[in-house]
């Protein structure tokens, strides 16, 4: 049995009927239960600007925290204008700096992007993963997480009810189990970095 581990959940998207939150909420239902998932909210995060670091706005500190006490991140987003929504590219920022001292670190990451069109938000994924890649962050590479027609996926109680998407997501949560214990470094190891 693995061991458990907390994956902090980044949503892409501040709309509260949002159709990635309740793609991101469904991998947390269908995960391995070794999985734990917390939800870490961006939309109050005031746009990252340098000056403000040496007295850093309160929600600045508070999401750099909860990224930090995570094993893992999970990226879900829409795709904004064939890239990633600027809240989302300002809280990959925020938790970025100070200089040396970014949350994202060796962390290990999944993105899913999703769409109402059918291209599943591909243009996002790859901006995201390109920022990912600087942050150093082991990003999940196979399966590729682009969720199309977002907004057929789910009853009006939120609810996945798309049979294949259910299978698709419950495959990726076991899939990403396995990447962050083969990414996570043992207790001991941490402590010491
Ligand atoms: C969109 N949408 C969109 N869709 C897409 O497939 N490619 C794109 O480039 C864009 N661009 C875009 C820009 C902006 C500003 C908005 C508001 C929307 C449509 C998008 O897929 C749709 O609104 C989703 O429902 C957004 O995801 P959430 O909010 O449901 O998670």
């Amino acid at each position: 049995m693995s061991q458990p581990r907390t994956v902090a959940v980044v949503v892409g998207s501040l709309r509260a009927d949002s159709a990635s939150r309740k793609v991101a909420k469904a991998i947390a239902a269908l995960a391995p239960s070794n999985l734990k998932f917390a939800f870490v909210e961006i939309g109050d995060l005031p746009h990252f600007d340098q000056d403000l670091e040496a007295t850093p706005p309160e929600a600045w500190t508070r999401f750099r925290g909860e990224i930090a006490w995570a094993d893992a991140v999970l990226f879900v987003t829409p795709e904004y204008n064939r890239s990633v929504p600027g809240a989302l590219k300002n809280a990959v920022d925020v938790g970025s700096r100070p200089y040396g001292q970014s949350v994202w670190n060796g962390k290990p990451a999944a993105v899913v992007s999703t769409s109402m069109g059918a291209l599943g938000g591909f243009g996002a994924y790859h901006h995201l993963r390109q920022s990912l890649v600087f942050l150093n962050m082991p990003t999940l590479n196979q399966p590729e997480t682009y969720i199309g027609n977002s907004l057929s996926l789910f009853d009006e109680a939120g609810e996945l009810v798309n049979e294949s998407t259910t299978e698709f997501l419950r495959g990726f949560g076991q899939t990403f189990a396995a990447w962050i214990d083969t990414h996570t470094a043992p207790a001991a190891d941490r402590k010491a970095a």
